[in-house]
């Protein structure tokens, strides 16, 4: 293996890659030759670094841990000669100090504990040796040479490790049902579908750390005695999927993969299969429908596809979590796993944060951990001074949990008995301008956007519900359509074949049983509390304008008339509700009524 005393790590992230990082690679491996420090610093490329709105296109040098943000072609004979000839560090191209909070990744926040990304954004995902240096392969060996099948699922067993896709099952207990059925050949599928909006916590291990799901699915095959595994992966992952193959490919290469692994009689290989991205994909049978060609539809369970998988043969399905973790805890030992978590929720699990939350992204922290130190703590609180109002858990047919819930552990049982779920790790928090009716209603677009339409209670029932959603948002519903609600709700969750139908009202049963007088303010009062959905607001121009004319120059459909220094007017019957006039008037002159 070669030794570099400098890694570069440049985001390829796909909106770095628009604003011209592949020409920065380019350009600084023209220049390290040039410099004749090729064989000294190693240009990688990885995925997104910080937010690449704010500094993209950028950089990472390690082992220093510099970010350099928004460099051009044009910068990087001066950053070679400098940082790499010089060894000085360029402050004026460095990431501003905010890249450290707005980071996607960055250096692990208070109360982190990263074993699943442990290796993201530290080794080049393209090169198997840099994973093999970080104890990469090992457990394989190990299990391989110095175990056994049972012995590696009972040791799986030991550490509690459950399935990271959403509905929590014992990651070994699938194991050793699909091992004790009496049917040949088996077949291992990784879950690498992601459509929650918003996650991307697969994403980043696929991306950076592609080798620790391979090698956990190759562990899995092992105990289970599965011959063949497909990696399903939405095509929307681009370096995902290519990453996927890089390492596959240098397994096979290795002898990882293949016939006789580490000169055992046990055999497995492993491909990629690409989604087109319908979220139901993700749903297992679904998943498993796909990959043999076929149209992404659920079907009934049982049987599971533990017993009736992938070509009708038993199959073991995990999320890639669920399968990254795998090499970790058979080095570090189950104990060692099972000593972090909850009773029932055992080890580490990632999370994406969005919302109202100033530290927005990837975050990994034990189980255990309350809501009230994730969102303060790990998130650094509500964004701009402002109060917190709820917390949606398990993606979009999860539930919301308010400041009542905030010191609840993480934990699988306690997030489902509050009336929400851990899915696979969204976690989108919202201030107490949020309306409640409209983040329902905008959960409902999306799963019956989705909804693949097999089931009656499903594809009607999304839609019905959908309408008096929109009904009451537009300002035009009544008490009698909070009844009509509830039922439908209870009907579809009741009826619907798979989960997507099961939990899409989730959204709106826990947002009706938290903030009922929010919906009675939409149909009685006609008001919206939060002053968001727009055909319940107004906007007024208060006696505090000076007349500046900004708001009338940025209106985008003329609603503003005044003269220079008069106090302005808004014709409300134009107004199309965008706020522009809100944002632009820096003396605080427009009100929004409601
Ligand atoms: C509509 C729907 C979408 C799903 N999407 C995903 C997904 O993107 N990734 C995933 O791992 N599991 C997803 N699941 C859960 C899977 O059906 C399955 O439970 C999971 O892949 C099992 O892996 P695990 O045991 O490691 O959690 C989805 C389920 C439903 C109902
Ligand atoms: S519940 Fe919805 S997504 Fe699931 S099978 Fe029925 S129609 Fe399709
Ligand atoms: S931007 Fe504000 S101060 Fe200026 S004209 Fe509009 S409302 Fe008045
Ligand atoms: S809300 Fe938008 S459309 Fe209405 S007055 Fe302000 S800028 Fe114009």
């Amino acid at each position: 293996m070669k030794f570099f005393r400098s890694h570069v790590l440049v985001s390829v992230d796909p909106e770095c890659v628009a604003q011209g990082a592949h020409q920065i690679v380019d350009a600084l491996n023209d220049e390290l030759v040039a410099q004749g420090l090729i064989d000294e610093i190693q240009v990688l490329e990885t995925s997104r670094l910080g937010d690449p709105n704010r500094f993209g296109p950028d950089l990472v040098v390690y082992p220093e841990n510099v970010h350099y943000a928004n460099l051009t072609v044009d910068d990087v004979p001066f950053l070679v000669e400098e940082h790499f000839l010089k060894g000085r560090i360029i402050e004026k191209f460095r990431a501003k100090e905010t890249v450290v909070t707005d980071d996607e990744l960055g250096a692990p926040k208070s109360k982190e504990v990263r074993i699943v990304l442990r290796n993201c954004g530290k080794i080049d995902p393209h090169n198997i040796e840099e994973y093999i240096a970080e104890d990469g392969y090992q457990a394989l060996a190990n299990a391989l040479t110095a175990s056994t099948p049972e012995k590696v699922i009972d040791e799986m067993m030991r550490s509690g490790l459950r399935g990271r896709g959403g509905a929590g099952f014992p990651a070994a207990r699938k194991w050793q049902l699909c091992r004790q059925v009496p049917d040949n050949p088996k077949y291992l599928t990784c879950n690498a579908d992601e459509g929650d909006p918003g996650a991307f916590m697969n994403r980043r291990v696929l991306e950076s750390d592609p080798h620790s799901v391979v090698e956990g699915m190759i562990i899995a095959a092992y105990a289970i005695g599965a011959s063949m595994g497909y990696i399903y992966c939405r095509a929307e992952y681009p370096i995902a999927v290519a990453n996927l193959n890089i390492a596959i490919e240098q397994a096979r290469e290795f002898g990882f993969l293949g016939n006789n692994i580490f000169g055992s009689d046990f055999s497995f290989d492993l491909e990629v299969r690409m989604g087109a991205g319908a979220f139901v994909c993700g749903e297992e049978t679904a998943l498993i429908a796909s990959i043999e060609g076929k149209r992404g539809e659920p079907r009934p369970r049982p049987p599971f596809p533990a017993v009736k998988g992938v070509w009708g043969k038993p199959t073991n399905n995990n999320n890639v979590e669920t399968y990254a973790v795998v090499p970790q805890i058979l080095l570090n030992g189950a104990e060692w796993y099972a000593s972090m978590g909850t009773e029932k929720s055992k080890g580490t699990k990632t999370f994406a944060i969005a919302g109202d939350v100033v530290n927005t992204g990837l975050i990994e922290v034990p189980f255990g951990l309350s809501l009230r130190e994730v969102i303060f703590d790990v998130g650094g609180g509500i964004k701009d001074g402002k109060q917190f109002k709820a917390i949606q858990t398990g993606g979009p047919m999860g539930g919301c949990l308010v400041a009542e819930h905030l010191d609840l552990p993480l934990d699988y049982e306690a997030l489902t008995a509050a009336g929400s779920m851990m899915g696979s790790g969204g976690l989108i928090i919202m201030d107490d301008e949020t309306c409640m009716v409209d983040i329902a209603r905008f959960f409902m677009e999306f799963t019956q956007e989705e909804s693949c339409g097999k089931c009656t209670p499903c594809r009607v029932g999304t839609r019905r519900i959908l309408d008096i959603l929109e009904k009451i948002c537009e300002g035009k519903g009544t008490l009698a359509d909070i009844d009509r609600l509830e039922l439908l709700c209870e009907e579809v969750m009741k009826n619907s074949l798979c989960g997507l139908g099961q939990g899409a009202p989730n959204p709106v049963v826990s947002t009706l049983k938290h903030f009922r007088e929010e919906y009675i303010a939409h149909v009685v009062e006609k008001r919206c509390p939060a002053k968001v959905c727009k055909a319940l607001i107004s906007y007024k121009i208060e006696p505090a304008c000076t007349g500046c004319m900004v708001c009338a120059r940025n209106c985008p459909v003329e609603a503003i008339a005044g003269e220079r220094r008069q106090l302005h007017v808004i014709d409300d019957k134009t107004c199309i509700r965008c706020g522009i006039c809100v944002q632009v008037c820096n003396f605080n002159a427009v009100s929004v009524l409601s």
